[in-house]
């Protein structure tokens, strides 16, 4: 496909693919430049961490997939088990014309069960995908071929300033889904606040489906975050070298290592890069000179785990009401259907 025309609109360029297809994208300036900001930041803290968000360059978004397939990721395909009972389950909640948005939309390749069963509901479907990662223009051209009558909107930027796009969009009726369990990422305060950014964007009837990982036996976490053939750890490895590619910098990736443990004190499994030996490395966009001991850990992601009694209160805090919540046989997961409590 061919982009057929540019305009800009609210800081972003809006490109028309088709007639059923357009997305927004911020300037490239402007990503480089929050990921030099945020990086001078993050690395210069007692603790070094680099933010997950920016795992998802091309490559990246691309071991994720792998990474879905990886038989001890369990995350992936007991999802897909859960939103394939939804078929029968969600139509009841879905009153009237609903579009869906998605947050951190990837492959879209689950989205394609709510999109067959607003199929059923609809004759035109739309979807607003929103990921920080390019990988949406693939996803979308390719659900284009696949359903007829459904309309894309997608927005390549992060969950919050997608949110801020949605917000007073229109008056259609949004079911808004996070999957992939993905809110595990936020620590319990940010992951309020961003509940609380998801209610406030929300009109009285709209939706909020949301995928979450349950508490559960130590051994299971620890081999889905440590995969027998390395590639959680190629995923993980590879925001170094996204770092050397976009921003200058200088990494060698063969003095890293993957590192992921579950901490049953805090529910979450904990991820880092662990440095082989003393170096230092620099980052030249982000005009940075980083010292880095040997047996040095770089945060690069928390995973929470969750009880039914913090899925409660969670929601319950962030203004939201429990409509529904489903799991698969074996309780590893659960997605859980939220309204506006007011
Ligand atoms: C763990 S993957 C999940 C993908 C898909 N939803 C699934 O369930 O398989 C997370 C997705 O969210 C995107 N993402 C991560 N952090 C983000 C952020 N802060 N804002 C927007 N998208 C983000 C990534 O690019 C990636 O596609």
């Amino acid at each position: 496909m061919s982009l057929k025309s540019i305009q800009r609109k609210r800081g972003y360029t809006k490109y028309v693919v088709d007639k059923r297809l357009c997305y927004y994208e911020p300037s490239r300036d402007k990503l480089q430049k929050t990921f030099a900001q945020e990086l001078s930041s993050s690395l210069a803290q007692k603790q070094k961490s680099i933010h997950p968000k920016f795992f998802y360059d091309k490559k990246g978004s691309q071991l994720f997939e792998e990474i879905c397939k990886l038989p001890e990721y369990y995350l992936t395909r007991t999802e897909i088990g859960i939103l394939t009972q939804l078929y029968d389950k969600l139509p009841s909640h879905l009153n009237g014309d609903f579009r869906l948005v998605e947050l951190g939309s990837g492959s879209s390749k689950k989205t394609r069960i709510l999109l067959s069963i607003l199929e059923r509901l609809h004759k035109h479907i739309e979807y607003f995908p929103i990921d920080i990662s390019k990988i949406l223009k693939e996803s979308s051209t390719i659900l284009l071929d696949d359903y007829e009558n459904l309309h894309i909107t997608g927005i390549i930027d992060n969950y919050e300033s997608g949110l801020e796009f949605i917000k007073n969009y229109d008056n259609k009726k949004n079911l808004i889904a996070f999957l992939g369990s993905s809110f595990g990422n936020f620590d319990y305060e940010h992951g309020l606040i961003f509940l609380q950014k998801v209610n406030s964007s929300m009109k009285k009837n709209d939706l909020f489906l949301i995928g979450l990982d349950l508490v559960k036996d130590k051994t299971v976490l620890e081999y889905a975050y440590n995969d027998s053939q390395g590639v959680t750890a190629k995923f993980n490895l590879n925001v170094l070298s996204r770092i050397n590619s976009e921003l200058d910098g200088n990494f060698n990736i063969n003095k890293f290592a993957h590192h992921a443990f579950y901490n049953e004190y805090k529910n979450r499994v904990e991820i880092y890069l662990r440095s082989l030996e003393n170096q230092t490395v620099e980052i030249h966009k982000a005009g940075m000179v980083l010292p880095i001991k040997q047996d040095e850990l770089i945060h690069t992601e928390n995973s929470y785990k969750y009880t039914i009694s913090k899925i409660k209160e969670i929601f319950s805090m962030s203004g939201f009401r429990i409509k529904d919540i489903w799991f698969d046989e074996r309780r590893y997961f659960c997605l859980v259907l939220l309204s506006k409590n007011d």
